[in-house]
């Protein structure tokens, strides 16, 4: 008895925590957001004026978060909460952005956080976002999708992001961030931000969040 699971990986701003989320939510199944995992982890680090070098503090932080994703009913807005405090907002700050990149490249915390990960596997089935679902998390996905955007495309959508949550954004600033952190997530040794070789590669740039869930549905249902 196989729960299905659906891996959503790309690289930032290309439309996959939204794409994941909706998914997640018109099918009826759980979510998965990986990223947010390593932001928590960079965040606890930075709460506890951890050094992001010393990596058997950092694996031990990953290991112990107290983490728990909370739905509002009815709504596709998920609260994330580190111990008793909702930490959505703080952990979507470029700083904690680019420390979460910075702690995603040690194999300590990945192995830390990797049973945690598959332990999201449950019936009905999964939708897991990130950038290793398809290739090591869940390397036997029932189907992998891989959603990218240019660059620029990216900037102009984590802009508006930004803008809605009330945090000021400076585009160039986010533009050289997210190619910043791009090169770091793609020449890491460990788990580098890959399609896995049998992930269908959807470009979003040209596309609305709608028209990519149409396009990942349609997958879905030709493979039955
Ligand atoms: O997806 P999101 O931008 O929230 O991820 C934050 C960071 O966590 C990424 O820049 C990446 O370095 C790391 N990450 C990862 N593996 C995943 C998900 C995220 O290395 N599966």
């Amino acid at each position: 008895n196989e729960v299905p699971v659906i891996t959503i990986d790309g690289p930032s701003g290309s439309g996959k925590g939204t794409v994941s989320s909706l998914l997640a939510q018109q099918l009826g199944w759980h979510l998965l957001d990986s990223g947010a995992l390593y932001r928590l982890t960079a965040l606890a680090a930075l709460k506890a004026q951890a050094d992001l070098d010393d990596i058997a503090a950092l694996s031990a932080l990953a290991k112990d978060l107290d983490v728990s994703f909370r739905t509002c009913d009815g709504s596709s807005q998920r609260q994330i909460f580190l111990g008793e405090e909702d930490v959505s907002l703080q952990i979507r700050t470029e700083e904690v952005s680019l420390s979460a990149s910075k702690v995603a490249a040690i194999t300590e915390v990945r192995d830390s956080l990797f049973a945690r990960q598959q332990a999201f596997a449950q019936m009905p089935g999964l939708v897991a976002d990130g950038r290793d679902m398809g290739t090591v998390v869940f390397p036997h996905a029932t189907m992998k999708f891989y959603i990218t955007a240019s660059a620029e495309a990216r900037a102009q959508r984590r802009l508006k992001q930004l803008q809605a949550q009330g945090i000021d954004a400076n585009i160039q600033r986010i533009f050289e961030d997210i190619v910043a952190r791009d090169k770091r997530d793609s020449e890491r040794a460990i788990s580098p931000l890959l399609p896995a070789t049998d992930a269908i590669i959807i470009d979003t740039t040209p596309l609305s969040i709608e028209e990519v869930i149409v396009e990942i549905k349609m997958h879905l249902k030709h493979k039955g």
